[in-house]
């Protein structure tokens, strides 16, 4: 650099700034991906039994109440894992959790829920979100309107005949969704809404305490 060149017109200087830059940029991508990793990394069933709270909890997470609370400190509700209660009547097992999940993943897959709802942020608008679907009060009506005994058990009456159990104006088509199908679906609902997505969709708790308060719950 001659000794009347200012430094913003130096090119030695620019070139040594991209490259730290770029260096700089390189080793945070990779401790950031190391990070992302850690968080999404899925629990473990022995983590759920000494309530080490993970993102993303095990399969076996079907078999615990799943609720909401008020973080202060994030600014949005986060889920709680509660006490143990059965699903479909029973505790599932590590192995059962597991097939079941996995039977609704595919499914949820092979009849592209995601054309019309968003799962996790992916997906579209055209039917509600169903993140949270697993907590929304409405189930509480729908246990009454499909006389089951439990949410689970609604869940999969309206999965399995959406249009004969109609809550919104929009219906949901008929997708020849088998019962076993179904139970999967409902296992993949739950497992997704014990997910700690810090507080996606906004404002789902919101309308569930609108609901709580007598409102109705608006998606
Ligand atoms: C063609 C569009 C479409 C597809 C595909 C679709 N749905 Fe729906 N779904 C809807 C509409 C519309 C509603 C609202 C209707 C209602 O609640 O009566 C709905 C409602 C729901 C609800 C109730 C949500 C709530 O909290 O109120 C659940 C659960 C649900 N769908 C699950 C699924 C699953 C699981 C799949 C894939 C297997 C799926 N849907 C595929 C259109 C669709």
């Amino acid at each position: 650099m001659s000794q009347n060149q200012s430094v913003w017109t130096s090119i030695r200087f620019w070139r040594q700034s991209a490259a730290w830059v770029t260096g700089f940029a390189v080793i945070l991508l990779i401790l950031l991906t190391f990070d992302t990793i850690g968080q999404i990394t899925m629990g473990t069933d022995a983590d759920l039994k000494n309530g080490i709270t993970k993102r993303v909890p095990a399969p076996t997470v079907i078999n615990y109440h799943i609720d909401y609370k008020y973080d202060q400190k994030r600014g949005h509700e986060v889920p709680v894992i509660g006490k143990k209660e059965p699903f479909f009547g029973k505790e599932w097992s590590p192995k059962e959790a597991k097939e079941l999940l996995h039977l609704g993943k595919l499914t949820s897959q092979a009849k592209n829920c995601m054309n019309c709802h968003t799962l996790l942020g992916n997906g579209a608008y055209y039917a509600p979100d169903l993140t949270k679907a697993w907590i929304d009060p409405k189930w509480k009506d729908m246990i009454a309107m499909t006389g089951s005994k439990t949410k689970e058990e609604a869940m999969v009456k309206f999965l399995m005949d959406p249009s004969n159990n109609a809550t919104h104006g929009r219906r949901m088509p008929n997708l020849k969704i088998t019962k076993d199908e179904a139970m999967g679906l409902v296992a993949f609902l739950k497992h997704m809404s014990s997910i700690d997505t810090n507080g996606f969709p906004r404002g789902f708790s919101k309308g569930v305490e609108e609901f709580k308060a007598g409102g109705t719950y608006a998606h």
